[in-house]
């Protein structure tokens, strides 16, 4: 296994970053969010965007997987849950990347079960190509080609999430 070249360089991200924290701060311009970043993979995702963000906020996280290396088990479990309180917020979830969207749809089903005053999702990836879930997230910072990534919080086996740079994570060389 090697890692490739980067598919998005520091900059890159940094720059997507303040696009997105900016659509955000004036979507939401006026209103309170309740900022919910999805553990492990989120992480350096949601400290580099909430920063950049400029509305009052609140902030809480969500532990959940479901991969085992390079494959999702179609099961998600949640290792920790959201403390704050969920009713009448305006809830952002924040993903480092949504694949088949399964994490995600489970995900939402559990926040707006909670009767959350608005809900929506902000994704730095999107790969659509094995998409099971009908849903979209409503903020995405880049759509991807179907291969597997590393870095910027995500992993392969819990590895490479330290990369500050996206890279695409190869079988073999090539
Ligand atoms: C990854 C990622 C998303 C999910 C996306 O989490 O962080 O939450 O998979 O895949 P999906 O759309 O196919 O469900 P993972 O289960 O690897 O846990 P992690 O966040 O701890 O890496």
């Amino acid at each position: 296994m090697i890692i490739g070249k980067p598919l998005f360089t520091t900059q890159n991200i940094q720059n997507r970053v303040i696009e997105l924290a900016k659509e955000i701060s004036t979507d939401y311009e006026g209103k309170e969010i309740l900022a919910v970043c999805i553990l492990k993979g989120a992480f350096m995702f949601f400290s580099d965007i909430v920063k950049l963000i400029q509305v009052p906020m609140n902030i809480d996280f969500l532990v959940a997987s479901s991969y085992i290396k390079t494959e999702t088990t179609g099961e998600v479990k949640i290792h920790a849950d959201i403390r704050e309180d969920i009713r009448g917020k305006h809830v952002i979830i924040f993903e480092d990347i949504v694949d088949t969207g399964l994490t995600l749809k489970y995900i939402k089903d559990l926040i707006l079960s909670k009767n959350p005053a608005s809900l929506k999702v902000c994704a730095f990836l999107d790969k659509k190509t094995h998409r099971h879930a009908d849903l979209e997230p409503d903020y995405v910072g880049y759509k991807i080609p179907d291969e597997y990534v590393v870095g910027y919080g995500l992993d392969y086996d819990n590895k490479y999430r330290n990369l500050p740079y996206i890279a695409v994570f190869k079988k073999e060389s090539s």
